[in-house]
């Protein structure tokens, strides 16, 4: 890669994919391109993939666009979570293999790929070995396709596809909208509201279930060390190597807040698996200064830039 190789983010305006643009713009990478929504390109239509990878025919390309949400989102919308994953990966890997064979393309699949149910930490190896949560099943099995789309066709196309699982990510322009929210974006609008407003504070379940949250700038690290130095269809894990139960998340997040109200905990709503964390032996085998940030170094930038909350 060099520093005009032309680089395609396909989920630019996320959180993960904003985090790969913010990177290479720091590095100094002069072809950075992150087609949106906004401005009329949709992954959904074959035609504007097809098109798009014809006239730009990209070096790089990475996929971290998708339809992402907390578990009521994708429990309440599994077809749509399974129809459109599904479309964005098998669009971009027809038209790579129909216009620009060349291009390197990095895929994000998710830790949702693996069985419900697991020895921890949760080895690569774990991929289709036994049954997937209910709640996100459609999301899920998109993810697993994307990634067994990438092995395919490179095994039949020779298209130099790579597949990453990102952990539960946090960080900069996370969605904050408590119905489709993840667990650690609906904790800080909480307790943001608490703070500025004095809204309660209440939490699900018994805060007990222990869970990884990677900020997303360091998986953004991850995925441009991978493009670069990886090629295999073997997927990788990029997780922290770490994991706080939910109550320790809430402690970190009432100290950085220097709140003193009260939180309240609502045992009536389901915990969860008990424990969900990655093993990123192979990622530090392939990038050894893999090194994750602590959560609290996380949630003060993220709460510095996305809440202007000054919490020095
Ligand atoms: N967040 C997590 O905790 C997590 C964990 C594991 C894996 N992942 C994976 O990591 C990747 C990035 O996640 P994220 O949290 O950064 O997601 P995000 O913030 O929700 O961003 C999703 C991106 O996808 C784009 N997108 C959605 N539908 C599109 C379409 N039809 N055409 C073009 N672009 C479309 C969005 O564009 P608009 O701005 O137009 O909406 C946005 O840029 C996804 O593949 C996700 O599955 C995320």
């Amino acid at each position: 890669m060099n520093k005009d190789s032309k680089i395609t983010v396909f989920g630019g305006t996320g959180m993960l994919g904003s985090a790969i643009v913010r990177q290479f713009n720091k590095k100094g990478f002069e072809n950075v391109n992150a087609p949106s929504r906004k401005e009329g390109f949709d992954l959904l239509s074959k035609e504007k993939v097809d098109s798009y990878i014809d006239v730009y025919k990209p070096d790089y390309v990475f996929l971290v666009a998708g339809l992402v949400g907390g578990i009521q989102a994708n429990n309440k919308r599994q077809a749509d979570f399974l129809y459109q994953n599904s479309m964005m990966i098998l669009n971009v890997l027809e038209a790579i293999k129909n216009y620009s064979p060349k291009t390197k393309i990095l895929y994000t699949g998710s830790t949702c790929i693996y069985p419900k149910e697991n020895p921890q930490p949760i080895n690569e190896n774990r991929f289709m070995t036994g049954p997937l949560e209910d709640t996100n099943k459609g999301y899920a099995v998109a993810k697993g396709m994307g990634i067994v789309a990438c092995q395919l066709y490179r095994m039949q196309y020779g298209i130099n596809a790579i597949s990453a699982m990102p952990t539960n990510l946090y960080g900069i322009k996370d969605n904050y909208d408590l119905e489709s929210s993840h667990f650690i974006a609906a904790m800080i609008v909480k307790f943001v509201n608490a703070k500025k407003n004095g809204t309660p504070l209440q939490f699900w379940g018994s805060g007990k279930p222990r869970r990884e949250a990677l900020y997303a700038d360091d998986c953004a690290d991850a995925c441009i060390y991978l493009i670069q130095n990886y090629d295999s269809p073997e997927i990788v894990n990029i997780g922290t190597g770490y994991d706080h139960s939910i109550k320790e998340y809430i402690d970190i997040a009432e100290r950085v807040f220097n709140y003193d109200g009260e939180i309240s905990w609502d045992a009536s709503k389901p915990d969860g698996t008990f424990e969900k964390r990655t093993d990123i032996a192979k990622l530090k085998s392939i990038m050894p200064e893999y090194n994750p940030r602590g959560f609290e170094e996380g949630l003060k930038t993220v709460l510095k830039e996305d809440f202007n909350f000054d919490v020095s």
